[in-house]
């Protein structure tokens, strides 16, 4: 069979012809191919994502090209899992997704306005959300850090009356310090992106659903919620918090209509950026757990499980932590 973008990763370095293709891309930009042995099930075109912007699409396409003949063929590779979005799933509800412009967020927005839903998409990079609504005319977009009480107040009222959905993905790595080592730069801004701003966010649309009786709450956390090997002290404290604080409000918001879940993702190939001085000790000792990784996600496979929770189809589920991880978190 041709390898297409839709190659696994793995198919690609094992070709005669794919792999050195693979390996010279590698040793152009002087990254270590070792970095992909996590994703060697993944389709090729997954790099683009991974990347965030550094290996543009015209990268996957030329690779494909050069291992055919300069064509590239039409793509019959329809083994593993494809989205297939349910037609008319959100028809009608306004949903808020955070972190909208990139990664989880972007796939989450997409498959919730391809399933007829009104989003509202919020991140704090006004140019990736400007490209996202280039694919995606009919999406509202609104730039801001969400660590700031403003652009939380242009989210709603972007939003309008009637809210029926927020997802709240918008996060980032720590330094996988150590409770030592952490700074208060580091502390501070993991918490506010990952636990506060949720937070806020949640505390504002809740009278809105309180009021139409309905709604469901959708807040993304990690293995780093459920364990202590998965990330550094911030991140780890952000992931646990979040988890209470969905259990709190499940708890608090269930009888009045409101369904309020958690999903914890494993490993995820989105590229999302971690912080420039890592922790040597921490990181060391985190390492041979991420190497016990069973497998890695891609964004759309989350997207999947965030939007089924979303979705009316969740009606009995409410205070649930939902893990994402395809089984890391039973090893
Ligand atoms: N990728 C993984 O392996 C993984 C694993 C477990 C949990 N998660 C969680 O999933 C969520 C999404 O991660 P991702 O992998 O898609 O990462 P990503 O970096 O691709 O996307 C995160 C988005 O959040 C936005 N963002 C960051 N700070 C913001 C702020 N202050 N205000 C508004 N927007 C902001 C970024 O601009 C980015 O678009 C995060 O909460 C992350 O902690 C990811």
């Amino acid at each position: 069979m041709a390898l297409t973008a839709h190659s696994t990763i793995g198919d690609w370095l094992n070709d005669p012809t794919g792999g050195p293709l693979i390996r010279g891309l590698f040793e152009q930009t002087g990254a270590d191919p070792e970095l992909l042995t996590p994703v060697l099930g993944l389709p090729l075109q997954q790099l683009v994502a991974m990347s965030q912007g550094q290996l543009p699409q015209s990268v996957v396409d030329d690779l494909v090209r050069a291992a055919n003949g300069g064509e590239i063929p039409e793509d019959t590779n329809t083994e593993g899992w494809t989205e297939t979005p349910t037609s008319g799933r959100f028809a009608g509800k306004t949903v808020i997704v955070t972190g909208a412009a990139s990664g989880i967020g972007k796939a989450t927005a997409s498959r919730i306005a391809r399933e007829g839903g009104r989003v509202i998409a919020a991140d704090i990079s006004a140019e990736k959300l400007d490209a996202f609504k280039a694919e995606l005319p009919g999406i509202v977009t609104v730039a801001g850090d969400l660590t700031q009480q403003d652009a939380i107040d242009a989210v709603i009222a972007a939003a309008g009356d009637t809210i029926d959905g927020l997802a709240n993905i918008a996060g980032i790595n720590d330094d996988f310090s150590p409770a030592g080592e952490t700074t208060d730069a580091v502390w501070d801004r993991v918490i506010a992106i990952n636990l506060t701003a949720p937070f806020k966010l949640m505390r504002a649309v809740l009278p809105i659903m309180e009021k139409a009786s309905r709604g469901a709450i959708l807040n993304v956390s990690s293995e780093a919620g459920l364990r202590g090997n998965a990330s550094g002290n911030a991140y780890t404290a952000s992931k646990h918090g979040i988890i209470g604080v969905t259990k709190s409000a499940a708890f608090m918001y269930g009888p009045k209509g409101i369904r309020v879940n958690s999903v914890a993702p494993g490993g995820v190939a989105t590229g999302i950026p971690m912080p420039p001085n890592m922790s040597e000790y921490g990181s060391g000792r985190l390492a041979p757990f991420q190497q016990a990784i069973p497998t890695v996600a891609t964004a759309e496979h989350l997207a999947a499980s965030i939007t089924f929770l979303l979705s009316d189809d969740a009606v009995n589920i409410n205070g649930a932590v939902l893990t994402s991880d395809g089984g890391w978190s039973v090893q």
